[in-house]
């Protein structure tokens, strides 16, 4: 991307910032466990796997959206800059790792268009579906949700996913965490509490995506510091 695209990214990350704002529906998605992370293109009915108990004893999830192909300041990526902080987090905490993947995998794996891509589904505050089946979300006591940030807010899938499971969500506590090229949490927090009023939301973890793809110890060292300071 260019330097006056960025620019403009994170300027609109401020002002989305401070206005805020989110919304309603749609679909399907993939569950895995721990590293056994499957991948899945389109929407099948996914066998909901056993939780498995985290390090004290309850159970965690660890939800999240990321994308390959190009990225902001690495280049092209085979592994996604959340997926790998979502990864290093399921193992820290011993969570069940669930990936957000569309349902129609119609995101462009080159960054302008996909930033043209994203910036409409903001723009029509579309709820684009995900596929395969979300694990029974009253197994777990805390679910970490991730994604990137994508112009200064959370992918418009996330809040289908926030929406879809309103009901599951309800009465947990919900730990965001992002990846950015700068614009840090951009009020993920705030947004995800407004989106989801019935869960508490603890603090916030953002993590450069240069770094979750170049320093695979700085990442996990920041996790643990954060999982030590929320749990
Ligand atoms: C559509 C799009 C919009 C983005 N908007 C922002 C932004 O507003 N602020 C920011 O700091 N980074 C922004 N970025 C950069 C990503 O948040 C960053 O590269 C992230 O680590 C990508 O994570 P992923 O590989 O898990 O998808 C954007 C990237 C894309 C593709």
């Amino acid at each position: 991307m260019t330097k006056t695209t960025l620019k403009h990214l994170l300027c609109s990350t401020l002002a989305l910032a401070l206005l805020g704002g989110c919304s309603s529906p749609s679909s399907a998605s993939q569950v895995s466990s721990d590293s056994e992370k499957q991948e899945q293109q389109t929407p099948a009915p996914e066998p909901t796997p056993e939780p498995t108990p985290s390090q004290d004893g309850e159970r965690s999830l660890v939800v999240y959206f990321s994308r390959t192909g190009e990225q902001y300041g690495v280049g092209v990526i085979e592994k996604g800059n959340t997926a790998i902080v979502a990864e290093i987090l399921a193992e820290e905490t011993g969570s069940d790792l669930f990936e957000i993947l569309p349902a129609e995998d119609s995101y462009p794996y080159t960054y302008d268009e996909l930033i043209d891509v994203a910036k409409k589904e903001q723009a029509e505050n579309a709820r684009p579906a995900y596929a395969g089946t979300v694990p029974d979300l009253s197994q777990y006591s805390a679910i970490y949700i991730g994604s990137p940030v994508w112009w200064g807010d959370w992918p418009m899938i996330l809040y289908t996913f926030f929406e879809n499971n309103a009901e599951g969500l309800a009465g947990k506590t919900l730990y965001p965490f992002c990846t950015h090229a700068g614009s840090g949490l951009a009020g993920f927090d705030q947004k995800l509490s407004r989106t989801c009023p019935d869960s508490t939301v603890g603090e916030g973890l953002a993590i450069a995506g240069t770094t979750a793809q170049s320093d695979a110890d700085s990442v996990r060292s920041s996790v643990q510091d954060w999982v030590k300071r929320i749990r």
